[in-house]
């Protein structure tokens, strides 16, 4: 069986991936367990003999060298800060991990003769889409976020250690990601455990920014074919196909919910908000046949029930227990990477 080292797998769309790979790869999940990374979303795989967790930084080579197995068949990089509204408070710990991470990576898969790197990046790094424009792979990057900003970085550092030293890179640039799994700061997580609770949904500015959701199973789907089938060198695009305003999506999720729209509230916008995002994933469907398969309204509703049936994982979330949960099963290591 082959051996995949996965960064940042306790996040959301990393557990998924590992959720969905875990029957034909051995897989090292290589987290720091930030306050993204949780271990609860890996329940289901953690007794599997096939998967096992190391708790370290990305930014620590050595750490990263130590843990990575002779025998890597490749390396998927999830690990990332990813909220855009923490890198505007603060951008520090994205420059570290997202773009000095993305480089110690790829110099230790150089030097280990990793045989292949697939780098996840997001549409973000396209910035503003003009009302008609879908973001081609090969568009100038023009990020507008300090979050975007540094994935952007992060992807110049990919493209020139392919150029330069000749590793085998992917890179996949994905939409906005919903289902299972999802931290509750991220805009749809936030609205159902909000409106479950009768609570007020902040809708920024004036909701008509547009983004282009996928199902997080579909684009973990598109991320095995990008690293078992895509073209060394080459980027592909990941997204729903259909970009919906904000507030639209938040009126069909109150919708599906029976709960009224009165429990949208208009608050301060994001700065420097992006208007629109829409990617345009003809390449990926051409050259490795996928597309997504979820249609959102099928989407929203399955992802809906799934957080009215695991409040608990919701109420751990926010009540901070699951980082309790595994600072006392890995305090030790968690406290060496910590303080690295
Ligand atoms: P997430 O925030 O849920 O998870 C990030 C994971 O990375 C966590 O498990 C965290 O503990 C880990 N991590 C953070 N810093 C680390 C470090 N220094 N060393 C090791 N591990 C570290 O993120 P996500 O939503 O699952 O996103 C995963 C990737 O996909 C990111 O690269 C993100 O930029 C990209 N992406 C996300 C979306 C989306 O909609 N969520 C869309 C496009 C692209
Ligand atoms: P988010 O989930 O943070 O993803 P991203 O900024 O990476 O696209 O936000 C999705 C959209 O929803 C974005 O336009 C910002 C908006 N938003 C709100 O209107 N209210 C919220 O509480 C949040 C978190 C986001």
């Amino acid at each position: 069986m082959r051996t995949l080292f996965v960064t940042g797998g306790a996040g959301f769309i990393g557990s998924e991936f590992i959720r969905q790979a875990i029957g034909n790869y051995r897989i090292i999940n290589y987290d720091k367990l930030t306050y993204a990374g949780n271990l609860d979303n890996l329940a289901s795989v953690a007794g599997n003999p096939g998967y096992s967790l190391v708790v370290g930084d990305v930014c620590d080579a050595n750490a990263v060298a130590a843990a990575l197995p002779e025998d890597c068949d490749g390396i998927v990089h999830f690990a990332a800060e990813s909220h855009v509204d923490r890198s505007i408070l603060s951008a520090e710990e994205f420059v570290r991990t997202n773009v000095l991470g993305t480089q110690v990576m790829l110099d230790v898969a150089r030097h280990r003769k990793v045989k292949r790197f697939l780098h996840i990046s997001t549409d973000e790094v396209g910035g503003d889409m003009p009302p008609n424009g879908w973001f081609q792979e090969d568009d100038a990057l023009r990020p507008n976020s300090p979050y975007a900003a540094s994935k952007t970085a992060a992807e110049h550092f990919v493209r020139a250690a392919a150029r330069t030293f000749g590793i085998d890179t992917v890179i996949t640039r994905t939409s906005n990601n919903y289902g299972p799994y999802q931290f509750p700061e991220k805009l749809l997580p936030l609205a159902i455990s909000n409106a479950l609770e009768d609570r007020p949904i902040p809708v920024y500015g004036d909701g008509l920014q547009i983004r282009d959701w996928v199902h997080v199973t579909d684009n973990c789907r598109a991320l095995v074919a990008v690293f078992e089938r895509g073209r060394a060198g080459e980027t592909y695009h990941i997204g729903g196909g259909h970009p919906m305003p904000n507030i639209d999506v938040l009126k069909l999720l109150l919708k599906t919910l029976s709960k009224p729209e009165s429990l949208l509230t208009s608050v301060t916008d994001r700065l420097g908000h992006d208007r629109r995002y829409a990617v345009d994933f003809t390449r990926t469907t051409r050259e490795l046949g996928w597309r997504p398969e979820i249609p959102f309204d099928e989407g929203l509703r399955a992802t809906v029930d799934w957080y009215r049936t695991n409040a608990e994982w919701v109420r751990r979330c926010r009540s901070g227990e699951y980082r309790a949960y595994y600072e006392n099963m890995y305090g030790e290591r968690e406290a060496t990477a910590r303080s690295l």
